[in-house]
């Protein structure tokens, strides 16, 4: 079977991944949607909570212990037809640059948002890379069981703060803590829920018609109603143009807890996320999904427990049929790189991949010579551009406290710039033993030191540096910047310079001080 018919041929695909801030209840979403997609049978199998904690998507000691999400990985699983991507992401509001990467191997994004919590700072932010890269976004109002702010308020504030137009596709049937189903705007119905015990099952659901509805939730539906109507006069319904241009997101109303709402989150994705599209590359060419096969790396994780002890490369497969086994050349350095052992990842389970399409996230073991952003590809060649290092806003020396354990530390700080873990910035001036780690969030620090500790036996003293912001500057340029106070320029890995400033005021003066000189700003994380 030749590529493009084999593609023609596959289950369609959705790709997505759930921003949120901590709490939101982005790990019970997941649950949820597995539960509903009957990947499992009984929530508290996937992220288990409290002594149901069994989990999947941890595997540090240090993740274990603040009982986050670090790693990422993709759960997928068949829905209505097709097959759901859902790629997950680190949840720690500190822990960031990670999941910016994750967000470049995705279609779509679904916000979630604390009923009560309104828009949070990590939602924000994640919000504004989804932005930058133009992913559509659909909302979910999560935790509407419990006491939370009024529906329009919360519609109001998605306007303001991040400047797109909602769309409630759903309007909840009872105030916030009073849940008893939604308007189905489009449909016209009255989608009524039931709880099941401690929300461990589907909860069930019935379809009402106006008349049937007004009999049974009254005055908390003609309430709805109401809202419906409002919305509908203020223009406020769903335009797929709209949406996948990144003007309007969707809104649905949802209890992750109580699987209320999320069938219809799952009808959304299939029905109006995008699905896999060409990918542009270096050239500015566009690879069709039914091209030769291609993939990019949008991270790499060694260590990642001591049952698998590895070097694992997720990519995201752009176009073409993926075949394990396949020999397949890795762009930049021409080399092939068999791929007999992929696998598909979502935390500590694993699982043999034999074919992958457009839009699934392989696991690649071995992948010592795998960096993130790297491109491998079968037949026609191709290369896509790298995914933009994030603005660090946090600096410090790294040392190891044990001379004996020098190598080690060496060769793990060379694998953590590798994974792009943090940014390892070096001078001539600060020399081997102590360089710069440059990171967007400072949890980014104590993953370094732990795993340094643990992976590689090597522990290290940290030590924050008064920085606060870094722009790149050319190589020659970068005499200019040299003895002044409160600047410093290093080198990352990919040769870049990184110029160093503790605040704006100082980077404003030495602008203003030497005209000429060009600085170019990293992408903003917010
Ligand atoms: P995260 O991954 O986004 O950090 O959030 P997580 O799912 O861990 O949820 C955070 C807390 O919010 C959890 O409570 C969870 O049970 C609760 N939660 C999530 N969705 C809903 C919802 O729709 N309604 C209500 N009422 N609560 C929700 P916890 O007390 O931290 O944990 P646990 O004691 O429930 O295990």
């Amino acid at each position: 079977m030749s590529t493009s018919s084999a593609v023609a041929g596959a289950t369609p695909r959705r790709t997505f991944a759930v921003i949120s801030h901590p709490d939101a209840g982005k790990s019970t979403l997941t649950e949820a949607l597995a539960l509903h997609a009957h990947v499992i049978s009984e929530a508290g199998a996937v992220h288990g909570k409290g002594n149901r904690r069994g989990t999947v998507s941890d595997w540090m000691e240090m993740e274990k212990a603040r009982g986050i999400s670090i790693t990422s990985a993709a759960l997928q699983f068949e829905y209505d037809g097709h097959v759901v991507n859902l790629v997950d992401t680190p949840g720690h509001s500190d822990f960031s640059e990670d999941t910016y990467r994750v967000l470049t191997a995705v279609d779509a994004a679904v916000m979630l948002v604390d009923a009560a919590k309104g828009l949070e700072p990590q939602t924000l932010k994640l919000f504004q890379v989804c932005a930058h890269r133009g992913i559509p976004v659909i909302t979910v109002i999560n935790k509407w069981d419990r006491p939370g702010r009024d529906p329009f308020e919360l519609m109001d504030s998605i306007e303001q703060e991040i400047k797109l137009r909602p769309t409630p596709l759903t309007w909840p049937v009872g105030v916030a803590g009073d849940f008893h189903g939604v308007v189905d705007r489009r449909q016209g119905r009255f989608i009524r829920y039931s709880r099941t015990a401690g929300g461990a099952k589907r909860a069930p659901e019935e379809h009402l018609d106006a008349d049937a509805a007004l009999a049974a939730a009254g005055v908390d539906w003609a309430d709805a109603l109401e809202g419906h109507e409002l919305l509908e006069a203020d223009g406020a319904d769903h335009d797929q143009k709209r949406f996948l241009a990144g003007e309007t997101t969707p809104v649905l109303f949802a209890s992750a807890l109580l699987n209320f709402g999320v069938a219809q989150l799952l009808d959304v994705l299939i029905e109006l996320a995008p699905p896999p599209g060409p990918t542009v590359d270096v050239e500015g060419g566009r690879r069709a999904v039914d091209d030769d096969f291609s993939a990019f790396v949008f991270k790499v994780q060694s260590g990642m427990d001591s049952s698998h002890r590895d070097r694992l490369a997720y990519a995201r497969v752009c176009s073409g049929v993926f075949e394990r086994g396949m020999i397949v050349t890795h762009a930049d350095s021409g080399r092939p790189f068999s791929t007999k052992y992929a696998q598909a990842v979502f935390g500590r389970e694993r699982t043999s991949v034999e074919t992958a399409f457009p839009g699934d996230i392989i696991g690649l073991v071995n992948a010592s010579a795998l960096r993130v952003g790297d491109t491998v590809y079968d037949g026609t060649p191709v290369r896509f551009p790298r995914i933009e290092a994030f603005a660090p806003e946090h600096f410090a020396t790294v040392s190891v406290t044990d001379t004996g354990r020098w190598k080690q530390f060496r060769k793990g700080i060379e694998q953590l710039d590798e994974e792009g873990v943090v940014q390892v910035l070096r001078s001539e001036l600060r020399g081997d033993h102590s360089p710069v780690l440059a990171a967007v969030g400072p949890m980014q620090f104590e993953v370094v030191a732990a795993r340094l500790q643990t992976e590689f036996n090597a522990p290290v003293r940290l030590e924050p540096l008064g920085y606060s912001l870094a722009r790149l500057v050319d190589a020659d340029q970068r005499d200019r910047l040299g003895g002044m106070s409160g600047v410093e320029v290093l080198e990352r890995r990919d040769g870049e310079h990184l110029a160093l400033f503790v605040d704006k005021w100082r980077l404003q003066t030495v602008l203003r001080n030497n005209p000429g000189l060009e600085l170019r700003a990293m992408a903003a994380a917010h």
